[in-house]
């Protein structure tokens, strides 16, 4: 069963081969995160890990139980009870409710262990699966925005409401 984590230095192997597995998916709905991000994938998740000690985000993988890491749900530039979350689940993974349930569970820790009042979220129009995913977790329509040279949208999610998109689509 799929098992929300937060994320540790010892994850980085498995981190770095779902980058790698899943980088032309990914950067066909999202900016790539360039070469750069590869080859100093060691140093950059240390960092990164510093950052997230001092509270500035949080990031979390989706492992299969095994080790392999099947999809991320992060909160980013965490300021003033607000952050902006990411997801991306695993091209051979997707079409199985993951990424909404893994979203729906990062709202979850963004209260009770985060305590965040807002999240934020943005996307392309043309990412349906993105949107879907938003919409079935409560967040909600915020205004435009332009992603990858592309029209997007922007959205909101209010923690202190029950996400009241959750069971209804
Ligand atoms: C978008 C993404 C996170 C969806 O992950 P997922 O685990 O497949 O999502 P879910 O299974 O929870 O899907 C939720 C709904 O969206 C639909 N959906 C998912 N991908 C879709 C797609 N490409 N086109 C149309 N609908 C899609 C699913 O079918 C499901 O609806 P259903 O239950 O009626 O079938 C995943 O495709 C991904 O990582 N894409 C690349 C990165 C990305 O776009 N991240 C989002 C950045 S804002």
């Amino acid at each position: 069963m799929p098992t929300l984590e937060r994320l540790r230095p010892d994850h980085a192997p498995a981190l770095l081969a779902f980058e790698r597995e899943n980088r032309a998916f990914f950067a066909a709905s999202i900016p790539d995160r360039g070469d750069d991000y590869f080859t100093g994938f060691a140093a950059r998740h240390a960092e990164l890990l510093a950052e997230q000690a001092a509270g500035m985000h949080h990031f979390h993988i989706l492992t299969d139980g095994g080790g392999a890491v099947l999809g991320r749900v992060n909160l980013v530039d965490v300021a003033e009870g607000s952050a902006d979350l990411g997801h991306r689940i695993a091209e051979r993974f997707t079409g199985r409710g993951l990424a909404t349930s893994a979203v729906r569970e990062v709202c979850a820790l963004a209260v009770t262990e985060y305590g965040l009042i807002t999240l934020r979220a943005s996307t392309t129009r043309d990412n349906k699966g993105s949107r879907t995913v938003l919409a079935r977790t409560g967040f909600v329509e915020a205004g435009t925005t332009t992603l990858m040279g592309k029209p997007g949208l922007r959205f909101d999610r209010d923690l202190t409401a029950p996400c009241r998109a959750a069971t209804a689509t």
